[in-house]
């Protein structure tokens, strides 16, 4: 049988069937630089033991060590300090209960770490999730949220990859009514140690009502493919001091302003407080693959770069049904 949109439409209109689209048009299992990598795929804690926390302290301490672990979350989870999650280790929220809040989690000098399934809202002074020094991680079908409202400096990013972190994929995951999304390379004093790392994949994510960074990136390469931006309000692409961006698929609408950009500057509406308002920074690369709608939103490539294609086999939603599979696939409850 072929599937066609009326068909996948007819399928996701019904609320108690799966919103796990056909094979043919998305990837429900990791997919990009997280599975296809020098150092192997991304595993998480498969063919470790399996435990359920629904407290803080258990969550601490479940997810510390190296050893291969899958840890269910249940329920509303207030962290009072930032989490440490350790090599080997699948996190994974139970259905749509699992809410983190208050503090943040951290993954630092690890590797092969899953992150699925989980709300994570409103984290004070830090990142929602800080990927530091570490390989091989899935961050999938998860759900970030703030306030808007505050201000750019309110809250930090969702997801910021940092300090030549590695063979990062992010899917599936809702980010919305945030002003900063994700920082790949946080500072351009750092060229030596993230040059030549920070490769990742960012695909069939939805970002609704964010200010900047879907995402920014410096000294990296970051295919990004088949997401959807609704009323991204400043800036969605940023590829600054030698980035390299492939941007295929994607749809922007609404009230989408930048869709993407390789200008050096860092505008004010993303740091208020830094920005003198020049060209600050090296412009970054960008690639165009398989065509993008990029609405009414503006697009400024002043370096057409390298990265021509990515270096693994993915599966491309067409760009007609981009909008209606990611509205359908993303976010929690869905795995
Ligand atoms: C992770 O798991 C692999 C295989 O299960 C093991 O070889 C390794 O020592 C573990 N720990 C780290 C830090 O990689
Ligand atoms: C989590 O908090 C929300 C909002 O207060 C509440 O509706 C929900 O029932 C809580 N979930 C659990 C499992 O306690
Ligand atoms: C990065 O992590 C590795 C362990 O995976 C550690 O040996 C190394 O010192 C860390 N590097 C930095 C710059 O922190
Ligand atoms: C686009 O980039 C050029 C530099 O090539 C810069 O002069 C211009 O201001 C940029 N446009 C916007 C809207 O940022
Ligand atoms: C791609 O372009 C960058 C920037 O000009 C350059 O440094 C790099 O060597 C190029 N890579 C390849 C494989 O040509």
């Amino acid at each position: 049988m072929r599937f066609n949109g009326l068909l996948f439409i007819s399928v996701i209109a019904q609320p108690l069937v799966a919103a796990r689209p056909p094979k043919v048009l998305a990837t429900w299992d990791v997919e990009g630089f997280a599975r296809d990598n020098p150092l192997g795929p991304t595993t998480g804690g498969a063919g470790g033991t399996t435990v359920t926390v629904d407290n803080a302290a258990d969550l601490k301490k479940e997810v510390a060590g190296a050893e291969p672990k899958i840890i269910l979350v249940t329920g509303n989870i207030t962290l009072p300090s930032r989490i440490k999650v350790g090599s080997n280790k699948s996190v994974l929220g139970v259905g749509t209960t699992a809410h983190i809040t208050g503090s943040g989690i951290d993954l630092q000098d690890v590797t092969n770490v899953i992150i699925r399934n989980l709300k994570i809202s409103f984290i004070k002074d830090n990142d929602c999730i800080t990927i530091r020094n570490t390989t091989r991680v899935w961050v999938d079908h998860n759900e970030f949220t703030s306030d808007i409202t505050q201000g750019p400096d309110a809250f930090d990013g969702q997801v910021d990859i940092i300090r030549a972190s590695d063979y990062i994929t992010l899917s599936w995951n809702f980010f919305h009514n945030h002003w900063k999304s994700s920082l790949v390379g946080n500072d351009a004093t750092f060229r030596a140690l993230d040059s030549g790392h920070l490769h990742i994949t960012y695909h069939h994510n939805y970002w609704h009502t964010i200010g900047t960074r879907g995402p920014a990136g410096r000294f990296g390469h970051q295919h990004v493919y088949n997401n959807l931006y609704i009323d991204y309000l400043y800036q969605a692409l940023h590829s600054r001091s030698d980035n390299q961006m492939l941007v295929e698929g994607n749809v922007f609408r609404g009230k989408t302003k930048e869709a993407l950009s390789t200008y050096g500057l860092v505008i004010p509406d993303d740091s208020p407080n830094t920005c003198v308002c020049g060209d600050e920074e090296l412009d970054g690369w960008a690639n165009l693959g398989a065509e993008n709608d990029w609405g009414k939103a503006t697009v400024n490539i002043t370096q057409v770069g390298n990265f021509t294609k990515a270096p693994y086999k993915f599966v491309l939603t067409p760009l007609r049904l981009v909008e209606e599979t990611v509205k359908a696939g993303a976010g929690v409850g869905k795995i």
